[in-house]
């Protein structure tokens, strides 16, 4: 018998993508193959995101066309996990009785279990010779597993499945405890449970064994990491120091943080640890102090620039990355103003940008939405262009320097080798050799564009040599 095939889509944060890497190791373990297309699979699994309504648009369209694949292939196992499992769960299964199994984000241990019960009730209905009828009975259950289960990361990853050979993502804690009114996430996501350090070094460690130079800590208050770990003095400066100490590991970054736990001890670490990514992403939200109240995110602008310059008195080559709410409600056009200021005073690297969406559940949701969408959508448009014009100037800085560069495969519009710098710049160059991808080369910035920057590869024993150089920047 042919293996099962299963075909998994992600949307929404890193993450999520890290669960779904999960997922997959499950499911692989179990035997399944992952297809080549989503038609060919038996098994059409999407794992999902609440944060904005745009998110969770795309992913009710997707089921309306599984829906119809469905009706001429009723074997089909549909799945919906994540955030949208979590907050939709009672929709999901009461309205959509396409919809096999039904998976929150702290269920993902057994996702193999659940996804085999859903496979064999399906297999079941489709024997019996009433399909219609029979299976709307039995899928009204639904194979449904929310709530507080068993967080994935309890089970011991396979660190064979992933994207890239020399970059990994780790989830050092999951969930989040603050209260900003506009976020979903505490909800669907829950608590903050951060790993034990030993556990995050031994996954490291054997990541690294396997040949990861490059790891991301994935927290969603990343810098907020070990306060419910009473009693075993976790930090994440801390941790970052345990892990800096694995001597094939090269690059260590950790996404995102939160203003409030930006400390001096996290700020001495990334001064003093070379293999420590030279960027902060550091969302702010805002630049008024009204709005910020608002949202309850317990700071103000002058806290968060006092945060900056004790970083930038320690760290002066650490660059901001942010993102940003506009038409959060009861901004106004001086609030936002505030905000375009405060981009261009922090000098932002990189900005996301997104249209206020209120999240049914979360405290902004009573509030009304009363900044019309058209105007959302200009100052959506102005704050980028302020970011996109700051970004440009970062990129202008580094041409005629040489860069050490993170080969991370080929760029989709010319065939170039790209990757990424210490600093998460974007940089093109030419060349045939496959054999650089999860190399660090040297590259000469000759050109610099909006997003991303173009130079030539140099001669490679360089980037050996300078493999630990803590600056981004090797005069040439
Ligand atoms: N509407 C728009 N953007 C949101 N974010 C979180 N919740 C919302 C919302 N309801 C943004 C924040 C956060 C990022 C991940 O998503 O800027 O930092
Ligand atoms: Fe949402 Fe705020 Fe938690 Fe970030 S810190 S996940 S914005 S509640």
């Amino acid at each position: 018998m042919t293996a099962p095939k299963y075909h998994l889509t992600s949307y929404g944060c890193q993450m999520n993508k890290l669960d779904s890497e999960l997922v997959e190791s499950k499911l692989r373990q179990r035997g399944y193959e992952p297809a080549a297309t989503e038609a060919e699979a038996s098994v059409v699994l999407l794992n999902t995101c609440s944060v904005r309504q745009h998110a969770e648009d795309r992913v009710w369209s997707k089921l309306g066309k599984l829906r119809i694949r469905k009706r001429s292939d009723p074997s089909l196992v549909v799945g919906v996990l994540g955030c949208m499992a979590q907050e939709h769960k009672r929709y999901l299964v009461s309205r959509m009785p396409h919809v096999d199994l039904v998976v929150g984000p702290s269920a993902f241990g057994d996702i193999d279990d659940t996804v085999e019960m859903a496979r064999s009730r399906n297999a079941q209905i489709a024997a019996e010779r009433e399909p219609a009828k029979t299976r709307h009975e039995v899928q009204g259950a639904g194979v449904v597993t929310v709530g507080q289960g068993v967080s994935g990361d309890l089970i011991r990853r396979d660190v064979r499945v992933r994207p890239h050979r020399s970059q990994a993502f780790v989830s050092v804690m999951r969930g989040c405890n603050m209260p900003c009114t506009y976020c979903i996430v505490p909800t669907t996501r829950g608590d903050e449970v951060s790993r034990p350090i030993v556990d995050l070094v031994e996954e490291a460690q054997r990541l690294c064994d396997d040949g990861v130079t490059e790891i991301t800590l994935l927290g969603q208050t990343v810098n907020a990491y070990g306060r419910d770990l009473t009693g075993q003095n976790a930090t994440l400066a801390r941790l970052l120091r345990a892990l800096h100490e694995i001597p094939s590991l090269r690059r260590l970054a950790f996404i995102t943080s939160h203003p409030n736990f930006l400390n001096q001890e996290l700020v001495d670490a990334m001064a003093e640890l070379p293999k420590v990514a030279r960027y902060l992403h550091l969302p702010v939200q805002s630049g008024s102090n009204a709005v910020l109240k608002a949202m309850r995110r317990g700071y103000t602008v002058e806290r968060y620039l006092a945060r900056l310059d004790m970083l930038r008195s320690k760290a002066p080559d650490i660059e901001l990355h942010s993102d940003f709410i506009v038409g959060y409600p009861g901004e106004t056009a001086a609030d936002f103003e505030a905000t375009v200021d405060l981009v261009n005073r922090v000098g932002f690297a990189q900005s996301y940008v997104f249209k206020y969406s209120p999240r049914p559940g979360t405290l902004a949701a009573e509030l009304p939405d009363d900044v019309p969408d058209a105007e959302k959508e200009r100052r959506n448009h102005v704050l980028l262009a302020a970011q996109e014009a700051l970004t440009w100037q970062h990129n202008r800085a580094l041409v005629g320097k040489t860069t050490e560069v993170l080969v991370e495969g080929v760029s989709k519009v010319d065939g170039r080798l790209s990757g990424r710098t210490a600093h998460h710049r974007l940089v093109h160059f030419a060349s045939q050799d496959m054999d650089l991808v999860g190399q660090y080369v040297p590259v000469l910035v000759t050109e610099a564009l909006a997003h991303s920057v173009v130079g030539d590869l140099l001669a490679t024993t360089a980037a050996q040599e300078g493999a630990h150089d803590r600056s981004e920047v090797v005069h040439p």
